[in-house]
């Protein structure tokens, strides 16, 4: 790849930089250049005061407008891309009739009072706006410290009243409309180079591995929800990014009637739009993980490569018996989840090598004829917070309604995400029935040795293990 310039659109203006640093985030960049709508809250994705509205796709393939936390994303990562902020919406002698519909009813309903938050919020709900869906979910991700919701919450009930009385999504002449249809899809590679720093986005997965092999000390960005912390507060550097976000075996999603097969890179709100119906306990999970802005960037193969002990989603795939297809020049090597994790932030990945996709069987252990599955999280609150604990779990049944199979999964337990193999073995073969669960509670409970730590006991967390496998069990014979 010749090296390219990073250029990109910001409300509508194309922008080419040259000797900026591709790790710096979209926010300071913003801040820097005196676009000061954008507000920085927390800097972690947190507070959803720096949400601004990127061109991704949809589920489809189709250009959609994603809310996505600047604060976490590099400028590396937003070349080529057309992104709009709070100032994208003003027009020229700016009167109240010409407010942008989502600006507008925030007026109406009295949504802001310092508008610290605004800006955030109605970025939100502008992404919200033309997916023809404004509701409480759309601004899941921002938090406001004084207005109280309701007003803002009405203010997304009246967009919606408005779009269902106009009986289409925008009205006729809205240039952000006019903009989504004719907006490209598909991202250019990047071979993008500063004074200090090198970001590359490949195109072909045979690219990657071998800039892989040759920079075998390279970080591998796919939605930086994870590597953004460390950029947004400068407490790392990236002398060389190469990003996973254009490589189509990392962005496919394929489904046979066996299995289905997740590009690594893949953002979780598509998995969680195209995969909805298919595994509950990832449907479940994927509700409570994080909040929209950073599910429109975050992805399974960073979840699973961040190796975190209390990463939702491997409890999720463990439980449902998945298997990583990783490759490097030197080859491919498919592995169960539950061999991919060695210890605290460790894995069985070699230098050089990626992680392209995640395959869930979706048949049944063979001679069961029922699954019961389901996932639970249990954090400080109820949404975008950290799990004490996650779990997950899967049962086979036999005709007899015997547990033929069991899948007991968990995650902030251990030093890495964990299966109770020898609860799962004391199982086999007994009825589904609450006295085995009953009976299998004091083996979860010494099955692990927990952590305590700012958020929960290792006492607490053992009875959780136990008592979320009742819970599994009540809610799901009821
Ligand atoms: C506000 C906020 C809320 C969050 N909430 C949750 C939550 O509820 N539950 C949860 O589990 N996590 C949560 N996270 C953490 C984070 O969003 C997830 O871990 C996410 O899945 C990371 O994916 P990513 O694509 O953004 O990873 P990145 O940040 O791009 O990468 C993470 C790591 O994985 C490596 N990596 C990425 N892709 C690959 C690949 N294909 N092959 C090999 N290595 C790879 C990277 O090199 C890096 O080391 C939250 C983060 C934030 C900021
Ligand atoms: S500043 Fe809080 S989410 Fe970005
Ligand atoms: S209006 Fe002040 S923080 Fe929301």
């Amino acid at each position: 790849m010749p090296p390219t310039p990073l250029t990109f659109t910001l409300n509508g203006q194309t922008l080419y930089l040259q000797d900026v640093s591709p790790s710096m985030t979209l926010l300071r960049y913003l801040q820097q250049s005196d676009r000061t709508g954008t507000k920085e809250g927390c800097g972690d994705g947190d507070c959803g005061a720096c949400t601004v509205a990127i061109l991704g796709q949809d589920a489809n393939g189709n250009p959609q407008y994603q809310a996505m936390n600047s604060c976490l994303i590099p400028l590396g990562a937003i070349a080529g891309r057309h992104i709009v902020t709070v100032e994208g919406l003003t027009v020229e002698g700016l009167a109240e009739s010409e407010l942008h519909p989502v600006q507008a009813a925030m007026v109406a309903t009295g949504g802001s009072q310092c508008g610290y938050c605004t800006p955030g919020f109605i970025m939100s709900l502008f992404a919200a706006y033309y997916e023809g869906k404004v509701d409480d979910l759309s601004v899941e991700g921002n938090l406001c410290r004084c207005t109280g919701y309701l007003p803002i919450r009405r203010a997304a009930q009246a967009v919606m009243q408005e779009q269902a009385a106009r009986g289409s999504i925008a009205a006729p002449g809205d240039r952000f409309a006019t903009a989504l249809s004719q907006a490209p899809v598909s991202l250019p590679p990047l071979d993008y180079r500063s004074v200090t720093q090198q970001f590359y986005r490949p195109t072909h997965l045979q690219i990657l591995l071998e800039l892989l092999q040759q920079h075998p000390q390279a970080t591998l960005l796919a939605g930086g929800t994870d590597l953004g912390l460390d950029m947004s507060h400068d407490r790392r550097s990236f002398p060389l990014l190469i990003s996973l976000e254009a490589i189509p075996e990392l962005q496919a999603i394929e489904q046979t009637d066996t299995q289905v097969e997740i590009g690594a890179a893949v953002p979780l709100s598509r998995i969680e739009t195209q995969l909805h119906g298919l595994f509950p306990a990832l449907d479940e999970m994927l509700h409570w993980f994080a909040a929209r802005q950073v599910r429109n960037r975050a992805t399974l193969g960073g979840n699973i490569g961040t190796a975190s002990p209390i990463g939702d989603l491997p409890p999720v795939l463990l439980a449902l018996d998945a298997t990583l297809q990783l490759a490097s020049l030197q080859g491919t090597r498919r592995v169960a989840i539950a061999d991919f994790f060695t210890g605290y932030r460790q894995t069985i990945l070699q230098p050089g090598e990626v992680i392209v996709s995640i395959q869930i069987p979706q048949t049944l252990f063979p001679g069961a004829v029922r699954r019961i599955s389901n996932s639970y999280k249990v954090g400080k609150r109820g949404t975008d917070d950290i799990s004490i604990v996650a779990a997950a779990f899967t049962i086979d049944l036999d005709e007899g309604d015997r547990i033929h199979h069991a899948r007991l999964a968990y995650g902030g337990v251990a030093a890495t995400p964990i299966r109770a193999i020898a609860v799962e073995n004391w199982l086999l073969g007994k009825p589904w029935s609450l006295d085995t669960v009953q009976q299998a509670k004091p083996l979860l409970q010494e099955v692990f040795t927990p952590l305590t730590d700012l958020r929960g006991s290792a006492a607490y967390r053992k009875r959780l293990v136990a008592n979320l496998f009742e819970k599994f069990f009540v809610e799901e014979s009821s």
